[in-house]
């Protein structure tokens, strides 16, 4: 079944393996399904008086393009054993009331790294914070990229074929997941 995923980038890199990652994800989708990345850059810094004014367009957008999802994708390095920053604020800006985007939502976390551990304690944040907003995370495969550097070429494609089956086999299983919290 066609499936509409919105991916969450964590790296603004030029060069970045996480988004050579993300891009990989958009090549290995199960058939008709599409993944299209929603830009978190340039959201504001969160600020409940911004927020009570009534939040900027850009967030508008961002919680509309993240309601229209039938599940996300977030792929993120790990940055002092954690999450991005403007991650997690686009994550608060997603979670807020009166129209929280993320409430139910499927999901699948990925992480690649230049070191040996795929950014594996930024995924076990994430994976509380997710608790928070209520997104429901797959649990396996771990999709945890170490050495990234190994991996991937001079143009930041994944070329290693082990890694490439593995996202394939994590975006079937998120395919099966969200159709399954369907029933
Ligand atoms: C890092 N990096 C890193 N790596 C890791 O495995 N654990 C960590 O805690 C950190 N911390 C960290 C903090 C900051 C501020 C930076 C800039 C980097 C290294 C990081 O994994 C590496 O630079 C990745 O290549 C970044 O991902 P992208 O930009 O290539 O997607």
């Amino acid at each position: 079944m066609a499936l509409a995923f919105v991916g969450l980038l964590g790296s603004l890199r030029k060069g970045s393996y996480n988004a050579g990652l993300m891009r990989a994800a958009g090549e290995l989708l199960p058939p008709e399904s599409a993944l299209s990345l929603a830009p978190i850059g340039d959201l504001p810094h969160y600020d409940a008086d911004l927020d009570a004014a009534g939040a900027p367009e850009p967030v508008h957008r961002f919680k509309a393009q993240l309601r229209a999802a039938d599940a996300i994708v977030i792929v993120s390095p790990e940055y002092n054993y954690s999450v991005p920053g403007f991650l997690k604020n686009a994550i608060d800006w997603a979670s807020r009331k009166p129209d929280p985007a993320l409430d139910g939502k499927p999901g699948l976390i990925m992480g690649a790294s230049t070191g040996a551990f795929g950014a594996i304690r930024m995924q076990h944040h994430l994976r509380q914070i997710c608790v928070a907003v209520n997104v429901r995370l797959l649990t396996r495969p771990e999709i945890a990229i170490g050495r990234a550097q190994e991996r991937f070429d001079a143009e930041g494609r994944l070329v290693d074929e082990s890694t490439r089956e593995l996202v394939r086999s994590g975006l079937a299983a998120l395919s099966a997941w969200t159709l399954q919290l369907r029933k």
